[in-house]
């Protein structure tokens, strides 16, 4: 018998930062385009995943009864929801649920810096283990969302950042000199790869 859990993938935790506008979830698009996951759980608060993922459920008890009936089969759900509740309900059934990409939209609206919430936490630390890659954290403001995606980041990736206190942050995590975020224009990234140690640059319109 098959094991119900894949853990043979290797790490892949994208921590993906810019300010609004700034091309973060065109970017998760087409990576999800490419990698065609057949499972797939996305954080959805602003309900702009439709082309991907067409279910959508908005209930909490919905989602649990949903990813009940799927234990293994194929299934691309996204919960349309928002607050900090929520987030940690739909955290911890992607984190029950097992073997599936993961995609948590605008994390600085749900988390903060000091703490991450706990099935947030385990999400990120745990999910390998349990087949969740890979998952996907964005955030508009990287100084003030939780720093456990950015720190266990396999790929940490920014646009164009608003404030300067984001850009600070993210050159400092970019190891590159704060004049190269803060001269991003619109869909200009800078990504390091952790794995690699490798630095990219480019614009989304143009890869
Ligand atoms: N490859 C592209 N070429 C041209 N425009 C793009 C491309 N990708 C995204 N855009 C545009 O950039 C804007 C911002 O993209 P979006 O991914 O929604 O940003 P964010 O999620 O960071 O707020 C959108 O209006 C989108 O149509
Ligand atoms: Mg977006």
């Amino acid at each position: 018998m098959k094991p119900r859990v894949d853990t043979s993938r290797n790490p892949d935790i994208r921590a993906v930062c810019g300010g609004s506008g700034s091309g973060k979830s065109s970017y998760v698009k087409a990576e999800l385009k490419k990698l065609k996951p057949k499972r797939l759980i996305i954080w959805d608060p602003v309900d702009e995943y439709g082309d991907l993922c067409n279910m959508r459920i908005t209930s909490p008890r919905e989602l649990a009864d949903l990813l009940k009936r799927y234990p293994h089969g194929a299934l691309k759900v996204r919960f349309v929801s928002d607050g900090k509740e929520m987030f940690e309900f739909w955290a911890r059934c992607a984190f029950a649920w097992c073997n599936a990409a993961v995609v948590a939209e605008e994390t600085a609206d749900v988390t903060s810096p000091s703490k991450a919430p706990y099935w947030w936490g385990q999400l990120i630390r745990k999910g390998r283990a349990r087949g969740l890659s890979p998952i996907f954290a964005l955030t508009q403001r990287p100084a003030e969302s939780d720093k456990t995606a950015i720190g266990n980041a396999t790929l940490f990736r920014t646009g164009r950042l608003k404030r300067a206190d984001d850009r600070k942050m993210v050159a400092k995590e970019l190891d590159v000199h704060v004049n190269e975020v803060t001269g991003l224009k619109p869909l200009d990234f800078v990504e390091r790869n952790d794995v690699t140690g490798e630095v990219k640059k480019g614009n989304l319109a143009s890869t």
